[in-house]
């Protein structure tokens, strides 16, 4: 793991120095739809600026979450900014929640000419497939966000540190608990992303101490009542309780889990809970339903993302907190190591992450605690969003 990532203001530099890359106009013609299934719900941002071909092949998960269209729009910023746009092109494409399309992806940019790939995967372990065929036509892989788990075709990493999102969350409840035996509803992210066990192992790391001494007693997981006593879990005692509390990264899901287990759970359970919550989407979902429930008094809820309908909802108290990850930071660290490696130059890592089959070199950017107290500065000073859009900041 990383440790730290000072070196990134040099690497700023250094993409000033470098100054990239592409283009994001909508070029509509200019790319061979023709190779595209509709399904990928492709974006083209592509523009023929290097002789026929695309530089950079960036594939991200779906569109239907907001979080990576605020990735997708990162990018754009990133480039359309670039004094050097003429001299790489990108083009960035969505799977849809399906890891068919995402190795559709990979071929489609393959076909492009891509030197680079970068890709956050539907899956970590299904992704293998698509990397191995780019890495078979010598094409450097670079994991975004989500770890390419059990294959050696990923050449870099660059993430957050999912680990203290996890940490960040349980601590969020842990310093607004008084007293004893309070509900905690626990929820966790899709058991095929390895960040779901990054984040519920940084969230477990600080909760099960105080599940252990009997601050918390957790509502909807036998698994993890079970486990209560243990401080490092297992990956398998970790997917144990996954199997009970995943949301697979779904609103919907999330909904139908609490709904089911806000049932199941006794009166002791209900009153003044607490809801460890992995990230905004399903965060809102589940705040939903507890504020339905004529049962509950009040609930403290994390998140992660900084989601704009999220931030609304922490305005407005329905949702406790998120973990701003700022996707400006992965985005330039992501674009500095494409373009230095089309610059044949070797990038800076900083620490490394093993995948199950080696070690990767890795890039990790720390995250920040957003509640009521610190969205202006937080969000609106660091202009990452505009007052503007959303109602009841100054
Ligand atoms: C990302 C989160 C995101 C989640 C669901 C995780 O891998 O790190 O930011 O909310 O996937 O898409």
């Amino acid at each position: 793991m990383i440790k730290s990532r000072k070196w990134l203001l040099l690497l700023v530099a250094i993409l000033a120095v470098f100054m990239l890359v592409a283009c994001t106009e909508d070029t509509g013609g200019e790319t061979d739809d023709s190779v595209q299934d509709p399904a990928t719900e492709v974006e083209s941002d592509s523009e023929d600026k290097s002789g026929g071909e695309v530089n950079i092949g960036i594939v991200l998960p779906t569109r239907d979450e907001p979080r990576w269209v605020q990735d997708e729009q990162r990018f754009k910023d990133a480039l359309e900014n670039s004094d050097y746009s003429d001299q790489y092109s990108t083009e960035i494409l969505f799977s849809q929640g399906s890891s068919a399309n995402e190795l559709q992806n990979v071929e489609t940019l393959i076909s492009r000419g891509i030197d680079t790939l970068i890709i956050a995967p539907h899956d970590g372990d299904a992704a293998g497939a698509a990397v191995q065929a780019a890495a078979n036509e010598g094409i450097t892989v670079i994991a975004y966000d989500r770890l390419i788990t059990n294959t050696e075709a990923v050449d870099y990493y660059v993430t957050f540190d999912s680990f203290a999102v996890g940490e960040a969350q349980g601590n969020y409840l842990i310093d607004h608990a008084e007293g004893k035996g309070l509900p905690l509803y626990l929820f966790a992210g899709a058991a095929s992303d390895n960040n779901a066990f990054l984040f519920f192992e940084g969230a477990w790391s600080v909760l099960q101490p105080k599940i252990a001494d009997g601050t918390f007693v957790v509502a909807n997981s036998s698994e993890a009542e079970a486990l209560a006593d243990k401080a490092e879990l297992t990956r398998d005692e970790q997917g144990r309780i996954l199997g009970q509390v995943t949301t697979n990264w779904d609103p919907n899901e999330a909904i139908n889990k609490a709904q089911t287990q806000l049932t199941a759970a006794g009166d002791e359970m209900k009153g003044d809970v607490f809801i460890l919550a992995p990230n905004d989407g399903t965060a809102r979902s589940i705040a939903d339903t507890f504020a339905a429930d004529s049962d509950i008094t009040s609930y403290l809820i994390t998140g992660q993302d900084a989601e704009m309908a999220s931030i609304q909802y922490i305005i407005d108290g329905k949702q406790s907190m998120t973990v701003f990850k700022d996707v400006r930071n992965l985005v330039t660290d992501a674009m500095v190591m494409a373009i230095m490696l089309l610059e044949g130059a070797n990038p800076e890592t900083t620490g490394s992450y093993d995948n199950g089959a080696k070690d990767i070199p890795a890039i990790q950017s720390e995250v920040i605690v957003v509640d009521q107290d610190n969205v202006q500065s937080a969000l609106i000073d660091s202009e990452y969003y505009d007052a503007s859009d959303f109602t009841g900041l100054e």
